[in-house]
């Protein structure tokens, strides 16, 4: 082991980085320090949507100093295509009620709104007190219906991208970055 800061290669699929490990992790203690601020007079309950949020929840947490607990939901998204369906199914449901709580969703990426719009919605009818959004990446341009979000992580150009949890068919989730994905991948599928 020695003390230099190896640099990560980047995937032969993606076309260019537009956020590395170092934004990333910044960017956290900032949304973390906001989210603590906002909930100190109240635990919060998060709700990461899987499977991609799971990377933000889990470096987001350990930035609070709020009372908090976590929660996960599945919901269907692009399977193995890159333009979203429109359709949301959910695949697993929360294990607590969501009666008088405050809820956070955290998803890893806001792009039509679908998804959110259906799970804000959602979330209401099931009694929670409030539901504010925490997204790690907001897809520039992409929404079709208006989702207010409170914490933003990073503002992106309307591409296709991976990494930090985000995939294109199960694969890429793990890079410690979020870069393109090269149209080729898809455009060859
Ligand atoms: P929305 O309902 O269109 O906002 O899509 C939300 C879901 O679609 C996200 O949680 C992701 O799973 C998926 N998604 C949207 N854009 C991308 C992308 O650029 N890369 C990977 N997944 C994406």
């Amino acid at each position: 082991m020695n003390n230099e800061t190896s640099v990560t290669a980047i995937h032969p699929d993606v076309e260019r980085m537009l956020v590395s490990e170092e934004q990333l992790r910044q960017r956290n203690i900032e949304l973390g320090a906001a989210i603590s601020r906002d909930y100190a007079d109240r635990e919060v309950l998060i709700v990461g949507v899987l499977k991609g949020a799971a990377w933000f929840v889990s470096d987001l947490t350990r930035q609070l100093t709020c009372d908090f607990t976590v929660d996960y939901m599945a919901v269907s998204s692009y399977g193995a295509a890159h333009k979203s369906s429109g359709v949301v199914r959910i695949l697993k449901d929360l294990e607590v009620p969501l009666e008088g709580r405050h809820v956070l969703i955290a998803e890893d990426i806001l792009d039509t709104g679908l998804t959110l719009k259906y799970l804000i919605r959602n979330f209401l009818a099931r009694g929670a007190a409030s539901v504010e959004i925490a997204a790690c990446v907001v897809k520039e341009g992409a929404q079709e219906e208006k989702i207010d979000v409170r914490y933003e992580g990073f503002v992106l150009p309307n591409e296709f991208v991976v990494g930090y949890g985000l995939d294109y068919a199960e694969r890429y989730r793990g890079l410690p970055y979020i870069g393109v994905l090269s149209p080729r991948v898809y455009e060859d599928a």
